[in-house]
């Protein structure tokens, strides 16, 4: 490494999904066919006619030098309105669209921005483990003391853990639907926390990334119960599936909103305009209702497939099948003689099977991996489990 690079760059190298970026690279590259089960990202487009209005819209107005300039760093007023009559329709407190509304260049911006805006370098930020790696990036670029518990190996967070958390800290960054586990809040839980938060005067980052990808569970919010110290921090990236034109937002209290926006303008200043266009057609024109439901039902059959093959061919497997999100987070420590880190290599170099170990998600995942049913088709994650389970028991 250059002597050059700072102790803060070095910190976040190398990150986990580089690591997977040059395995996937190797495998295109050497021809053979292989299974996606690491993505974190949706296998479905949007839908057409939301890409068409988009398009005309650019067509429409090429020759009109506004759509390229620079725009608000809060994000197109309009979409702001719509994501807040959005989020209202969803069951969170209608936030304020002109002031408590921000629109980022993508989650992983609202959470950095969100974390900048309520927290300084050293102060300490909790997570539970295991935690979705961007946690750890965000936190140690930002100089963050990093407090974890552990949800292993039940996954589930006990009352006493939360508090002892909440307790600790300055902050708390929870996802809900988490990545990995799959773990919801429940209305109980999300009422502790809310409690916990105004309490203690610790700022709850609520990530809901998946916010719409519910199988079973009900959606909760914190946010109903401690507006002040709630903060939610959203993504188009799943919904309606456009992780790559880098579109999210943060929804809080005036005045925290306001340090976002002002942190935003320090990284990104405004998200893409294109990609505001079409969140704010795909929000406003109804297509959502037509479109997600279609989705829901087909994530929920490869879903059924993926834990019907791991019981199957695997049943020393430990997992829960999730209620909401895309992964399932599964125990081989029956299986797996070696590292899940070392593991996942060799079957993605020796068998085209690509999964995240749990490593990469804090410690106590060694034995752990998570697979994603968003991207491969049913028939497919059938087979990925059985190269997975041969490669196993083999
Ligand atoms: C829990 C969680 N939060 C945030 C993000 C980041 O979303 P984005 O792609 O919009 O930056 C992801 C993406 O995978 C995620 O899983």
């Amino acid at each position: 490494m250059a002597a050059g690079v700072s102790r803060r760059a070095s910190g976040i190298m190398p990150s986990p999904t580089m690591w997977i970026q040059d395995m996937v690279s190797m495998l295109r590259r050497s021809g053979k066919e292989y299974y996606s089960l690491h993505v974190g990202q949706p296998g479905i487009s949007p839908p057409s006619g939301v890409v068409e209005v988009l398009s005309r819209v650019l067509r429409e107005r090429s020759g009109d030098v506004s759509l390229y300039a620079y725009a608000p760093p809060r994000g197109i007023p309009e979409l702001r309105e719509a994501i807040a009559r959005d989020l209202a329709s969803l069951g969170r407190v209608r936030p304020d669209p002109s002031r408590g509304v921000v629109v980022t260049t993508g989650g992983i911006e609202g959470i950095f921005s969100s974390i900048a805006s309520v927290t300084d370098p050293g102060d300490p930020v909790g997570v539970v483990v295991p935690a979705y790696f961007h946690f750890y990036s965000i936190l140690k670029l930002l100089g963050n003391r990093i407090v974890e518990v552990s949800s292993y190996p039940s996954l589930d967070v006990s009352e006493d853990l939360w508090i002892d958390l909440f307790s600790r800290v300055k902050a708390v960054i929870v996802a809900n639907p988490d990545n990995p586990t799959g773990r919801v809040l429940s209305r109980g839980e999300a009422r502790l926390l809310a409690d916990l938060s105004c309490d203690k005067r610790v700022y709850l980052i609520h990530d809901v990334a998946y916010y719409t990808l519910y199988y079973e569970a009900s959606r909760e919010w914190p946010e109903n119960y401690c507006m002040d110290y709630v903060i939610t921090v959203g993504t188009f990236s799943k919904d309606p599936g456009i992780p790559g034109w880098r579109v999210g937002f943060v929804a809080a209290a005036e005045d925290v909103a306001e340090a976002v926006a002002h942190v935003r303008e320090a990284t990104s200043y405004n998200a893409p305009i294109p990609s505001q266009i079409l969140v704010l057609e795909y929000l406003k024109g109804g297509y959502r209702e037509k479109f997600l439901p279609g989705v829901i039902e087909e994530y929920r059959s490869r879903r059924e497939a993926l834990a019907g093959a791991l019981e199957e061919l695997l049943p020393k497997a430990k997992f829960k099948k999730p209620a909401a999100g895309i992964f399932i987070y599964v125990d081989l420590s029956s299986y797996l003689k070696t590292n899940s880190e070392e593991w996942a290599k060799s079957i993605a170099v020796e068998n085209g099977v690509l999964t995240i170990p749990g490593t990469l998600f804090g410690k106590g995942g060694e034995k752990w991996l998570r697979l994603s049913f968003a991207w491969e088709p049913s028939e497919r994650l059938k087979e990925a489990v059985e190269v997975i389970a041969s490669k196993l028991k083999g």
